[in-house]
């Protein structure tokens, strides 16, 4: 971009800022369908590392999607956009110690790899919570499923636009026999190792 300038040398670095909070600023990515679990998996795992004083921050969707992104559709171009922007914002998250608890369909390997390559692979931590088409169908937690099913709402991941299952993702969580409290153990479990 012409005329602009990154301004790298913030007077308090990361390191500085990490220590303040005695923690490490980092990202777990939730990509999954809609109506996996994944925001009510992180909300779970966020309240359990506050409860160790760990600051936390969730981003999903629905949240986003009203605020920042609220020009978006979903087409692939402008989730490629929602995904774009939310990695940034992730990223400012980070740098400031935060860890970040990302919950965004994120659909295409190509997405997820953007994301990646914008908050660097070290902070990146793919997370696929695993639930069923079928799973998500039955349960219809929003009613969406019924209405794409009709007709009624174009691009609707794993109806009517496409869900590429992630292949190299650092953890898998299977919530098919679990409760989301059982979830959100595993997904906690394997942030406590990262953070601390
Ligand atoms: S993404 O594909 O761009 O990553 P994102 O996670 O931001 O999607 O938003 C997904 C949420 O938007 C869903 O959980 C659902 O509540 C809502 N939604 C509305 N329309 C669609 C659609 N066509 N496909 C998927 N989700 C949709």
């Amino acid at each position: 971009m012409k005329n602009l300038f990154s301004s790298k040398n913030e007077l308090i670095s990361r390191k500085e800022k990490e220590n303040l909070l005695s923690q490490k600023g980092t990202c777990f990515w939730l990509t999954g369908l809609s109506g996996s679990g994944k925001t009510t998996i992180a909300k779970l795992t966020a309240e359990k590392l506050h409860s160790d004083g760990i600051l936390t921050q969730v981003l999903d969707g629905d949240n986003i999607r009203l605020g920042v992104n609220k020009n978006l559709t979903f087409s692939e171009e402008d989730r490629t956009e929602n995904i774009r922007r939310i990695a940034e914002i992730t990223k400012l998250f980070i740098e400031n110690g935060v860890v970040t608890i990302c919950c965004f369909i994120s659909p295409t390997k190509k997405m997820r790899s953007l994301a990646k390559k914008i908050i660097g692979s070290k902070d990146f931590n793919e997370i696929f919570v695993n639930t069923s088409l079928e799973d998500c169908t039955k349960r219809d937690t929003k009613g969406l499923y019924k209405k794409a099913a009709l007709g009624e709402i174009k691009n609707f991941t794993g109806v009517s636009a496409p869900f590429e299952e992630p292949i190299s993702a650092e953890l898998i969580i299977p919530t098919q026999n679990l409760s989301a409290e059982d979830s959100s153990r595993i997904l906690y479990n394997f942030a406590l190792q990262l953070i601390k």
